[in-house]
């Protein structure tokens, strides 16, 4: 039975803050150094034809319904304003925060049913929170307590105890790359922040050239954390690394907002945690993200869309509703603006990495499976024009987005369309990106059309019968093969 009082103030968490956190934008693409490593090379290469991925966050924060950890972090930013009982004192509210441990019990926990809903909606790899800024490991580590697999937690009874475990063997199985999402910096160790002195802000909060003692035992501490999850949950291919204050002082980058806030050196040692993480995980992708160089195998543009194609390995990762972490009733993306998205990413280059929160009990919102499952539809009859493709240029002309099978066989040319029923004109103009004499052209979905070939365009004629026959909604896409 839950109690008045209870209700109350789930209802107060419930009414609470929706924003998305901006807190980790940086300029992307100076100073990439490419893997040389021939198994993180092939690796990557794999990693690019996949495109479109799943991102999730879920911690014992979705309890309340509340931003991931950020409401733990003693800046004044929309992002870490805390709400709810506690909320005027901090150290009270920290306690009441971590004590979520203790009600923590996802029973409708089904990965299966998530992975069915990704593969179906065309994902390809999944990256999940093993553990983000507030410390809670959503593994079974043997350095903490602060865990879903901890006796305090009530879900530790459960067989599916070691969530990331399940997840990962769920996905895996279904073909997926797996990808381990870990925060660097960890709010809950007394190595990160030590309780002597109070936080002062998403920084390490004392000195550790001033106490390396203590700064070693972090070192340690989230060496041992990354081996567990490179050891005991089979294959994993990325290593996806945020929290990039956590990072040699010499590495910031002061026209950064956020990174003017680092005082002080943070070296975690990357050479040699990558080291460590490729011995058991040959080929391991490695995204210390914000961390330009061999440790950044590729970038991740947050919340946005490069409006042209990098020359780099890339990733944007982007929320389906408005925050990353659960939010009840929050608003998701339409499919359309995901499809969309996903076209633009991939003619640019990228790949999409689309976050969902699970809820509290361990399950999504329902709008998060009818979106997957209108992009998948479109993706049933689309998606050859997106894996294993390689932007060409000029990329896009106004509405119509290209790209090409990395082997060179074919372009596609994706319409973008803002209604859902399309009647396509008698004859379509598409500008011929970059060469190849075309052979053959296709209305996916649809078939075989006519088409005649001038100097920079093809001229595509489109038959009465064909120009209504199916919902092509979202997009049209045309196959030209060479
Ligand atoms: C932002 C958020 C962080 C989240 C990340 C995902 O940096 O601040 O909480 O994990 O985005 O990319």
């Amino acid at each position: 039975m839950i109690s008045k009082n209870k209700h109350n103030t789930l209802f107060l968490f419930f009414i609470a803050f929706t924003a998305v956190s901006y807190a980790q934008h940086h300029n992307i693409s100076a100073g990439y150094i490419p893997p040389s490593d021939h198994l993180v090379q092939q690796n990557l290469e794999e990693w690019q034809d996949l495109k479109f991925g799943l991102f999730m966050h879920w911690g014992t924060y979705s309890q309340w319904g509340i931003v991931e950890s950020w409401s733990l972090c003693p800046e004044d930013e929309g992002w870490t304003v805390r709400r709810g009982p506690h909320s005027d004192n901090y150290f009270e509210y920290k306690k009441a925060y971590e004590n979520l441990q203790t009600t923590f019990n996802p029973t409708a926990f089904n990965p299966e049913k998530w992975a069915q809903a990704a593969q179906q909606a065309g994902m390809k790899y999944v990256v999940f929170t093993t553990k983000h800024h507030d410390g809670f490991a959503m593994f079974d580590t043997k350095q903490s307590d602060y865990k879903i697999t901890d006796a305090k937690t009530p879900f530790s009874s459960s067989p599916r105890a070691d969530v990331t475990k399940e997840i990962f063997h769920t996905f895996r199985d279904k073909g997926f790359k797996i990808g381990a999402y870990f925060s660097k910096p960890d709010w809950h160790t007394e190595h990160y922040w030590w309780p002597y002195f109070p936080p002062k802000d998403r920084n390490v909060n004392y000195d550790p050239a001033k106490y390396p003692e203590r700064w070693n035992k972090f070192k340690q501490f989230t060496y041992n954390q990354i081996e567990e999850l490179m050891t005991n949950y089979g294959r994993v291919d990325i290593l996806w690394l945020d929290g990039g204050w956590v990072r040699p002082l010499a590495s910031v980058d002061t026209t950064v907002d956020w990174q003017r806030t680092i005082k002080v050196e943070q070296d975690i040692d990357m050479p040699r945690i990558a080291a460590m993480a490729r011995r058991h995980q040959p080929g391991l992708l490695v995204v210390d993200r914000t961390v330009p160089g061999e440790f950044e195998n590729y970038v991740t543009p947050e919340q946005q869309v490069p409006d042209k194609s990098l020359d780099i390995p890339w990733e944007s990762c982007m929320t389906m509703g408005s925050s990353w972490s659960y939010v009840p009733d929050d608003t998701y993306k339409p499919a359309r603006d995901i499809v969309h998205t996903l076209i633009k990413i991939v003619s640019r280059g990228g790949n999409y990495l689309l976050n969902i929160g699970p809820g509290p009990h361990g399950d999504w919102d329902p709008d998060a499976y009818d979106r997957l499952q209108a992009v998948g539809g479109w993706m049933a009859i689309n998606s050859e024009g997106i894996y294993a493709t390689r932007p060409v240029a000029p990329y896009n002309e106004g509405d119509v987005y290209y790209t090409r099978k990395n082997d060179g066989s074919a372009t596609y040319a994706f319409m973008l369309s803002t209604e859902d029923t399309v009647e396509l004109p008698t004859s379509v103009r598409l500008p011929l990106p970059g060469g190849g004499a075309v052979k053959r052209v296709e209305l996916l979905g649809i078939g075989k059309l006519r088409f005649k070939e001038t100097d920079d365009a093809l001229e595509i004629t489109i038959p009465k019968n064909r120009r209504q026959p199916v919902d092509l909604r979202y997009a049209t896409v045309f196959k030209l093969t060479h």
